[in-house]
């Protein structure tokens, strides 16, 4: 256990020195020197423990264990390695480090398997740099076409298509994957939140993933000088954007039952202190667990948004994502159960608040989750925290998983 735990620690302090903010958490955004720093960590560590290393269009990285079965799907472990701004080490990483951990363990121990194994790191699951989130697998999976991902376009304005090309990736390298060469997926990660840590239990295995959307306002007003255009000549877009937002906590509470609304990044243009705003653009993130509290809240944000364009302002709305809530597969759950027990790990059940790539790949494959604690509940944060024995716990559970579903011998 001790030499696991050290080789979790030394690739997670390793990864987390890949930060364009040092000193202030890690910002790791998509396709950016950083992403490339730890890809080709990630790259060289596949290869070490004896993996064969493809990525695909999108950038998403893939190690493969061959199994002794021609062309069988494979079982797939792993997360992302992207960020949010002065974001923690672990979101992401810890899957990521679990999954190449497994592998490891295949190797140490000169496993053959029926059906590969394969290491999956994936990118933009954060939605940091493009918008939207969960790019790398919906892309994966056929959800985000070529025109719409040539589209996308960073708050610089430059393009997937460029960014990529900047940091040596081949944007035109195969992208979509049959789901036919899936068995199953299973991603690690930790909690985000409080529950486990108050448990004292060391996993969650979850059950199931809340619906989310994400939806970008626009609003638009007449830019004008601050200081000589009286009060009621003006259309503020900013003034207008923040009465808005104001108003949306109040429709999440109406629904209820742990529906969460957030406004978490907003631009404001020109953006000058004696200019008075022409555009505001902010987002909009919608959750719950029963779909229909997040279709109303969705159609409640619509009818506030329209209602603000009078006036000379003008409102619009664009939904970039959009997922149901999702069960994991119920065999895997008790298979993760299964083995956690016979390892005498406490476990529980548990739902999860936060989005996944498993909730996109759960509609392709089988997919199983575990969560770790999160020290004080905290993520999106520099001062997010896991202990590596947890994620040295999950990897136990996860190579026993690993080795049914693949039936090594
Ligand atoms: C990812 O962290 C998300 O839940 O948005
Ligand atoms: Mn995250
Ligand atoms: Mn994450």
């Amino acid at each position: 256990m001790v030499e696991l735990k050290e080789s979790i620690e030394n690739h997670i302090n390793q990864i987390s020195e890949y930060t364009a903010t040092p000193g202030k958490g890690t910002t790791r955004l998509t396709y950016s020197q950083e992403d490339l720093k730890t890809r080709n960590y990630l790259k060289g560590k596949m290869r070490e423990y004896g993996l064969q290393v493809r990525e695909d269009g999108f950038g998403n990285i893939f190690g493969k264990l061959e199994g002794t079965l021609k062309d069988a799907p494979s079982v797939m472990v792993g997360s992302h390695f992207d960020s949010v701004p002065h974001g923690g080490s672990y979101d992401g990483p810890a899957g990521v480090v679990a999954a190449l951990e497994v592998a490891g363990l295949f190797a140490k121990n000169n496993l053959t398997p029926r059906y590969p194994l394969e290491v999956v790191a994936l990118v933009e699951e954060e939605g940091a740099r493009f918008g939207g989130g969960l790019m790398g697998s919906r892309g994966m999976v056929g959800l985000l076409g070529e025109g719409d991902f040539q589209n996308l376009r960073d708050q610089n304005g430059v393009s997937t298509v460029e960014a990529m090309t900047e940091i040596g990736l081949d944007p035109s390298l195969p992208k979509k994957r049959d789901p036919k060469t899936m068995k199953a997926f299973l991603e690690l990660h930790i909690e985000q939140g409080p529950i486990l840590e108050e448990k004292e239990i060391p996993i969650g295995v979850v059950e199931a993933i809340v619906g989310l959307t994400q939806l970008e306002v626009t609003v638009k007003g007449q830019a004008g000088h601050a200081g000589t255009t009286p009060m009621d000549r003006r259309a503020d877009a900013l003034v207008a954007a923040a009465s808005i937002i104001g108003r949306l906590p109040e429709l999440a509470r109406e629904a209820g039952e742990g529906t969460v609304i957030t406004t978490g990044r907003l631009n404001v243009f020109p953006n000058g202190a004696n200019v008075i705003p022409d555009q505001v653009v902010f987002s909009v993130d919608i959750r719950s667990g029963k779909e229909e509290n997040v279709l109303n809240v969705i159609e409640k944000t619509k009818t506030l948004v329209h209602s603000y364009s009078k006036n000379r302002i003008q409102t619009s709305l664009e939904q970039l994502l959009y997922i149901q809530p999702k069960e994991l597969n119920r065999g895997i759950r008790s298979l993760l159960k299964e083995k956690s027990e016979a390892l005498e790990i406490p476990y529980c059940s548990i739902n999860s608040g936060a989005g996944h790539d498993a909730m996109v790949l759960s509609d392709y494959t089988d997919v199983g989750m575990l969560f770790i604690p999160s020290k004080n509940g905290l993520s999106h944060c520099p001062e997010e925290w896991s202990d590596s024995e947890d994620i040295a716990r999950a990897v136990g559970i996860f190579y026993e998983t690993a080795k049914s579903l693949t039936e090594a011998e």
